[in-house]
Order: C-alpha cells, then sequence, then structure tokens
C-alpha cells in the first residue's frame, strides 16, 4: 500500500475522538467536541475536535491537525513511531524497513547491550575495577546514580571487550565497525576502551549506543568517545535525553550543562531537567529535538572566558534556530512576518572557578537558586557586550549599539522591546528614539537583504550597507484587481502511466509502489525536490516581495510530505553541497518511498511538458499553486470556526473566535491581493524582458 493510502485507511478506522479524548475529556457541542486545549493553558476550552473531517483545532493557540499531529505532539514522538503506533491500532499492515538495515542496525544496539553488561560487571565486580571504585566515590557518585547511568569500566588491556564480544557471537568486523575496537595497520585489532571508567550513551529511547570513557585522575585525553556510528551520531544525540526527557515537560524547563559529569551530578540531586550536548558547542538539530519537550532553555556556564564563549555560540544558536521562522503579526495595514524570538532562554553563570557539579556537590540550593535567577539572554547580552568595549568613548558607543541591534530585532513582544530600548539608551546615554531610529535602519536594510533561508551559522551580522534591489525599484503599475491568474500547470488528471526513465546515474532507483494521488501539493514539492537548489532561495525572495509569508512546513498538509520538507530544509542548512536523494535513502523506508515518488513525478512531468514552457514558469506555478494551498487551508479554517461560533453560548470563547476569524479574512484579503499582483507582476516582467535583453 502506498504510503498516502496508509494514512487515510488508518484515518478511516480510527475515530479522531476516541483517539484525543484518552488525552483530553471531550464534550459534545453541536457537530462537533470541545476540551480544554492540552498545548497551552487556558479555562475555557477552545480546543475542538470534528469528527467529519477527522480533525482538530485549538482557536486559543492555533494548534491544529489530525489524529497523527495530535500524537506527535502530545507524546513528542517522531512521525514514524506515531505511524507505526496508529498503524498497529488501526491494524494496518505497514511496510517495513530493508531488512538488511534493520537488521544491521538492530545488530549494532545488542552489540551495545552486551558491550555495557561487560563493562558493569568490571565496575561491580573485578578485582582491577576496585581503582575505578574508588573514584566514583571519590567523586561522591551514589551506587544508585551508577546504575541509572549504568555505569561501568574498562580493564587495562587489550582485548578483554573484544573476547568479551566474540564470546557473544560478534565478528571483529562489526566491533570495529562498532567503533569499539579499533584496527592495527598489521591486521587484527585492540579495544578503544582501555582503563576508563565507561560513561554509556544512550538514544531517546534509552538504548545504549556509544560510550565516552573518562581517564581515572588526570590525563590527556580527559574523555575518550565512541566515534560515529551508524547508530550514532554526535550532532543528534543528547546526553541523558532519555532519563531528563519527562523533567523537561514537566518543569518546560531544560537546563544545558557541559559535562557527563556535571549532568550525572545533577540528576543525583533531584534535578532531572539536566542535559549536555556532546563535548561541542549545541547543534541546530540537538536544539529542535529539545524544543520537542520545552521551548524554556537555560544554558549552565562556567564563569571562565572559555565557557561563556562555547555557551554563546549555544545560546545564539538557540535563537537562531527556533527564530528562524517568520510569524505573522498584524499591522495597521495587514499581516507582515516578523522574526520573533520564540525561544526563552536564559543564562545561568557559575561561581568564578567552579563547574555545575562543584556547584551541586557543595550546594544543591545554590544551583537552585542560579538556575532560578538564570538571566534573560538579552540581558546577558547587553552585559557581555558592554564589558567588552568602552562605553565612555564615542566609537564604544556607536559599536556597542551596533552589535546590539540584531539582539534588539528579534525581540518580537513590544513592551519587552521597549524595555531593553530604553537599556541601552541608558548604557550609551543616548536618547531612546536616537536608538529606535537606529534599529528601524537596520531592520530596513535587513529586509532589503536577501535573507538567507536559514541562518548562517551565529556571529551577529555587522551592518551592512544595503544591497542593491535585484530588480528595478519601481513596483509594477498599478492595474484594476482583477483576477486574471494564469491557469496551474498542474491539473487533476491522473499520469498516464509511470514514467520511462533512462539510465540516469545521479537519481535513485525508481519506486515500485503504485503512485498515491498527485495533489498541489505533491505537485509542488516533487517541483521543489527536484529543483532545490535553484528553487528555494527564488521563492523566497519572491515571497518576500508578495510581502506573504516564507514556505513553510505548515503549508503542507500530509505528515509524510512535510516530514520530507523538514528533511529537505534540514539537510539544506547541514549540508549544503550534500546530495539529498543519497541522504533520502538512508531515511525509513516509507519515506524514501514517497520521496521517489515525489521524484519520479517531478521528472517525469519535467519531461512531458510542452516545449514553451520554461523554467520561470515553473516558478511561477510553484507559487500560485502555494497561494492556492493556503487559501483552501484559510477557507477551510473558516469554515471550522463558523461551526464553532454558531454552536458556542460563552461570550468570551465567541470573542476570541471571531478575533480569529478576523484575522483569517485579513490573511485571505492579503493572499488574494497577492495572487493578484502576482499575475501582474510576472506579465509585466515577462513584457519587459525583452527592453532589458536589448539595451
Ligand atoms: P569537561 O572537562 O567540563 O568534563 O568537558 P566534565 O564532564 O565536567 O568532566 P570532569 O568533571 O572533569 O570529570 C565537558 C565535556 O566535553 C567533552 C565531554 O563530553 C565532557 O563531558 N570532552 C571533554 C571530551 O569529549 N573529551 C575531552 O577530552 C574533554
Ligand atoms: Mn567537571
Amino acid at each position: 500500500m502506498s504510503h498516502n493510502s496508509v494514512i487515510q485507511e488508518i484515518k478511516d478506522r480510527l475515530d479522531v475522538v476516541t483517539v484525543v479524548g484518552r488525552y483530553v475529556p471531550l464534550k459534545k457541542s453541536g457537530a462537533s467536541y470541545k476540551g480544554l486545549c492540552p498545548f497551552h493553558s487556558e479555562k475555557t476550552p477552545s480546543f475542538h475536535v470534528f469528527p467529519q473531517t477527522g480533525t482538530w483545532k485549538c482557536f486559543g493557540c492555533g494548534a491544529g491537525g489530525d489524529i497523527f499531529t495530535f500524537v506527535e505532539k502530545r507524546e513528542n514522538l517522531p512521525f514514524a513511531d506515531v505511524l507505526r503506533m496508529l498503524a498497529k491500532e488501526a491494524g494496518v499492515q505497514l511496510a517495513e524497513p530493508r531488512p538488511e538495515v534493520r537488521d544491521a542496525l538492530q545488530r549494532l544496539r545488542e552489540l551495545h547491550a552486551q558491550a555495557t553488561s561487560w563493562f558493569q560487571s568490571q565496575l561491580l565486580a573485578s578485582q582491577e575495577g576496585q581503582r575505578a571504585r574508588e573514584y566514583l566515590e571519590r567523586r561522591q557518585i551514589s551506587q544508585e546514580t551508577i546504575e541509572n547511568f549504568q555505569l561501568g569500566y574498562a580493564r587495562d588491556g587489550w582485548e578483554h571487550l573484544i573476547a568479551w564480544l566474540k564470546g557473544k557471537g560478534f565478528s571483529l568486523e562489526e566491533i570495529i565497525k562498532a567503533g569499539l575496537a579499533i584496527q592495527r595497520d598489521a591486521g587484527g585489532a585492540y579495544d578503544r576502551f582501555r582503563n576508563r571508567l565507561i560513561i554509556p550513551i544512550r538514544d531517546a529511547q534509552g538504548r545504549v549506543i556509544a560510550f565516552g570513557g573518562r581517564i581515572l585522575g588526570e590525563g590527556e585525553p580527559k574523555y575518550l568517545n565512541s566515534p560515529q556510528t551508524p547508530i550514532f551520531d554526535k550532532s543528534q544525540v543528547i546526553f541523558a535525553l532519555d532519563m531528563a526527557k519527562r523533567a523537561i515537560r514537566a518543569k518546560d524547563q531544560v537546563v544545558l550543562v557541559e559535562g557527563y559529569m556535571d549532568v550525572i551530578s545533577a540528576h543525583q540531586h533531584g534535578f532531572r531537567n539536566v542535559v549536555a550536548a556532546m563535548g561541542t558547542s549545541i547543534t541546530p538539530q540537538q536544539i529542535k529535538i529539545l524544543s520537542r519537550y520545552s521551548r524554556n532553555f537555560v544554558f549552565a556556564l562556567d564563569a571562565d572566558a572559555a565557557g561563556a564563549r562555547a555557551t554563546w555560540r549555544g545560546v545564539q544558536m538557540v535563537q537562531e534556530t527556533l527564530s528562524a521562522r517568520g510569524v505573522l503579526t498584524p499591522t495597521s495595514r495587514g499581516f507582515r512576518t516578523e522574526k520573533r524570538m520564540m525561544a526563552d532562554v536564559g543564562v545561568a553563570i557559575m561561581p568564578e572557578g567552579m563547574d555545575p557539579d562543584d556547584v551541586l556537590r557543595q550546594d544543591p540550593e545554590q544551583w537552585r537558586a542560579l538556575i532560578e535567577n538564570a538571566v534573560p539572554v538579552v540581558d546577558y547580552t547587553l552585559r557581555q557586550t558592554a564589558r567588552r568595549l568602552d562605553l565612555t568613548t564615542v566609537a564604544g558607543k556607536s559599536q556597542f549599539v551596533q552589535e546590539i541591534l540584531p539582539t534588539l530585532s528579534k525581540i518580537g513582544d513590544p513592551i519587552q522591546r521597549r524595555h531593553y530600548i530604553g537599556k541601552v539608551a541608558g548604557l550609551v546615554r543616548a536618547r531612546e528614539s536616537d536608538v529606535e531610529e537606529a534599529l528601524r535602519q537596520f531592520e530596513r536594510n535587513q529586509r532589503r537583504q536577501r535573507p538567507p533561508r536559514k541562518r548562517a551559522p551565529v556571529q551577529p551580522p555587522p551592518d551592512v550597507a544595503p544591497a542593491p534591489p535585484s530588480g528595478p525599484d519601481e513596483p509594477p503599475p498599478e492595474a484594476p484587481l482583477s483576477s486574471d491568474e494564469e491557469p496551474p500547470l498542474w491539473t487533476d488528471e491522473p499520469l498516464s502511466e509511470t514514467p520511462p526513465v533512462g539510465p540516469d546515474p545521479t537519481s535513485p532507483p525508481v519506486s515500485r509502489t503504485p503512485p498515491p494521488v498527485i495533489g498541489p501539493e505533491e505537485h509542488v514539492l516533487g517541483l521543489i525536490l527536484l529543483h532545490h537548489e535553484s528553487l528555494l532561495p527564488w521563492l523566497d525572495d519572491e515571497l518576500a516581495q508578495l510581502e506573504i509569508e516564507p514556505l513553510y512546513v505548515e503549508d503542507f498538509n500530509h505528515f509524510i510530505n512535510r516530514t520530507i520538507f523538514e528533511l529537505l530544509d534540514d539537510f539544506r542548512f547541514e549540508s549544503p553541497d550534500g546530495d539529498f536523494a543519497s541522504h533520502m535513502a538512508d531515511q525509513d523506508s516509507h519515506i524514501y518511498e514517497h520521496f521517489l515518488f515525489l521524484w519520479d513525478y517531478a521528472r517525469h512531468f519535467e519531461a512531458e511538458k510542452p516545449k514553451h514552457i520554461q523554467f520561470h514558469h515553473l516558478q511561477r506555478d510553484v507559487v500560485t499553486n502555494l497561494i492556492r494551498l493556503r487559501l483552501d487551508r484559510n477557507r477551510e479554517t473558516q469554515r471550522q470556526l463558523e461551526i464553532s461560533m454558531a454552536e458556542t453560548s460563552d461570550s468570551d470563547e465567541l470573542r476570541s473566535l471571531s478575533e480569529r476569524f478576523q484575522k483569517l479574512l485579513i490573511e485571505r484579503r492579503n493572499l488574494e491581493i497577492a495572487m493578484v499582483h502576482y499575475s501582474q507582476a510576472a506579465r509585466w516582467v515577462s513584457n519587459h524582458r525583452t527592453v532589458y535583453a536589448t539595451k
């Protein structure tokens, strides 16, 4: 069964009211059901479930979707897991992942489980383990902690682990592949971890996937870690997330420290929402993973400069990652996309010369206070920047303002914005209106520059002169508002047959699954996948010119499409020169199959299109389809709102529903204007193209 039809089948079999009703008490109200929204706190219910459409929507916080999104959000599970879960419940058979891949990964995990129990037994029982036991005692690590973290000991010697694992049926090749043995040039291999305290690294499900080994006492390197393996990607793993995730969700706060030992110590003292990135600065993927549990980040930093620098990168990364997408904000002239600081980031600075472990051991209450009094990141930024510069000189002051503008411009909340503008003005003894003007100027320049689709790593951008506009400055001449959009290139007509695919070494093999339905969103996504390098940067610009939101994941209704778009988005940022198709081949088979399907479709579409249709037609077609998709979604939401408004008798609720409704009307009007302007602009450009060409 194709992926879309699997999803549809599951939706048909499971009742949205039953699935959601397990988590949220629902009351019938007319044709829909309502209850208190589980995704934001509220006293009057604005969370609605619509059995006819199989969807849910909160009119308070705007969250919405179907059973898949609901469980994904509520359980914080990746889509693939939700799919498996709901498929099982619905009794729908899923295509299995490619068996070779699954078996290989499974075996690697088994190997790690065996290695873990070997290390554990060496710590607990061996004669040599005595030194490691004493070391842990000196560091006041309790028996319970040793068990919870599955700490172990690697004996000194060259082949202890190898021998043990061989005895369990693993080949030397497998042990090397797992990173636990190192190959000798002359042949054979030896244990990677020798005479070290072993700290197992587990994935979010608690399965051991790698190890860190600490030297007992002083020496270099202090830690030795497993290398990257098919089950261990250090940029994706968060140390102790499996133990911390519930506490992070419950406290709605995640505390980030630097060291394994800091995490272990914090958990031992009952602070369970503490995790660490894997050694280096936190990565965007790690931030994304954590933000599924909480968007409130506290960085616990050492007072020393190095700690501050490393964490500073992390702090910036959180802001960049979580504020990368624009947020629609109403203004007097309609909606405008605005960057917002969507995560709350705080910074807790340890006393001079101490790391979190020291603080915790000395006085857990002091730790608690430090975390509770974490400084908001904007204050921290002001403070750090002010410390670096000489604010008594004119040059220092203006440097300070320039450096602080990018941070100020990320503050979406007007009250906070005003507060910090005042603070900056005070620090440099300037008028608030001057700082405001500088900020406005900065934001104007920013808008004119091509916004990178995703942030370039860190460093606040220097105040660059505005880039010359790429096209003619004048807007296209005004014309009466007539809806003369072009017909879409995409049509509802099904494809004749699976396309004949010539030998193309750069393309993935053709999927053999029967084609699911191609709708406008599959059409758009297919073209994007095929041409993402040229299409996406262009699209960003184009949508910005139209003053509508950039392409975002919610543009896709189907979860599999969403997943693929998200993967593409991440991939573009992380490996801009990589090959996306081969990256997709590493994903779960249902994702890969759907990718192949879209890819094949787009290639077929391109091959079949009439000669006169050129790339710029395709580009325009993508925009038109995108606007249509948004209009459809807007219409659907309006419809659901109307139902709710007709049913409610609560005047507060009615007010908030009608506010939402109002916003939808504005959004809709903007989309319609964009559509009309767009076709006019497109026509204007094509009319003038010849003029420029002959100049
Ligand atoms: P720290 O030196 O702060 O480690 O390095 P720690 O956990 O506090 O160790 P103790 O308290 O001295 O025993 C922070 C993190 O950087 C990585 C490890 O993840 C470590 O926990 N690191 C550090 C390495 O991977 N290798 C090293 O040689 C040092
Ligand atoms: Mn330490």
